[in-house]
């Protein structure tokens, strides 16, 4: 599968990890192209079974899965500048839109979730919720005390959460399937308490949310 990536942070990085362990051939985009090039390089030298491309900012998006690997405030210059490049597409959002001052709440309205509001916004793709319940050093390993992590996916097109289910579990983790795109607000809050948590826990955000059954 061509996975594209856009934005080469934490995230960027521990989705790539994952994606090019799993096979996948990964484009890279950062508005610091020395960072998708830096970000690319590590994922080709990981011996992964995929490779990895970092594209100039701007350029056309070739993935048929698309990760918005961005804060959420920074979702909506992405969808100005990417936005009809995306028709068509899956695309990602791994965003929890936390209150950066307080980190006690959401900015989202209650009755809505980033996912939701990308959504609106881009009404010719497929918008799925994943990864926002992973934190990226987890995702780096791939496991946590020794058990696959579990990645909660939203979406209201099967088959759009199949090729995300598809890419999780490629790269070695646990796809769940917990709903519809309102799912999505659930896990906002999810990801927000889960934050939340790690100084309390004083885990240093090497935790994960597991479920057993
Ligand atoms: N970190 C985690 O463990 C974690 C876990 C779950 C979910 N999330 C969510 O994942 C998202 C990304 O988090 P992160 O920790 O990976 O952030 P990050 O390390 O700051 O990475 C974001 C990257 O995107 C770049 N960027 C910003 N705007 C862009 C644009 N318009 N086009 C292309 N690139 C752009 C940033 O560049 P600059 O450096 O210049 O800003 C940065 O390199 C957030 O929504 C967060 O809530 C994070």
């Amino acid at each position: 599968m061509k996975v594209t990536i856009i934005g080469a942070g934490n995230m960027g990085r521990g989705i790539g990890l994952r994606a090019v362990a799993g096979g996948n051939d990964v484009e890279l985009i950062d508005r610091n192209p020395e960072d998708a090039r830096a970000l690319a390089d590590e994922l080709n030298g990981t011996g992964g079974g995929g490779s990895a491309t970092a594209l100039a900012s701007g350029a056309e998006v070739g993935g048929d899965v698309v990760v918005l690997a961005l804060y959420y405030p920074a979702q909506e210059q992405a969808v100005a500048q990417y936005g009809p490049q995306l028709r068509g597409k899956t695309v990602v959002d791994i965003s929890n839109p936390v209150d950066f001052e307080t980190f006690d709440r959401l900015v989202t309205p209650a009755d809505s979730s980033a996912a939701e509001e990308l959504a609106e916004r881009l009404p010719d793709s497929s918008v799925v919720k994943a990864f926002n319940t992973t934190f990226a050093k987890t995702l780096a390993g791939g496991e946590t005390a020794g058990q696959k992590l579990d990645v909660l996916i939203a979406g209201d097109d099967e088959e759009a959460k199949g090729k995300v289910a598809a890419l999780v579990e490629g790269g070695g983790l646990r796809p769940i399937d917990v709903g519809t795109l309102r799912w999505a607000r659930q896990l906002e809050h999810l990801g927000l308490l889960h934050i939340s948590l790690q100084n309390r826990l004083g885990s240093g955000f090497t935790s994960a949310v597991k479920l057993h059954w």
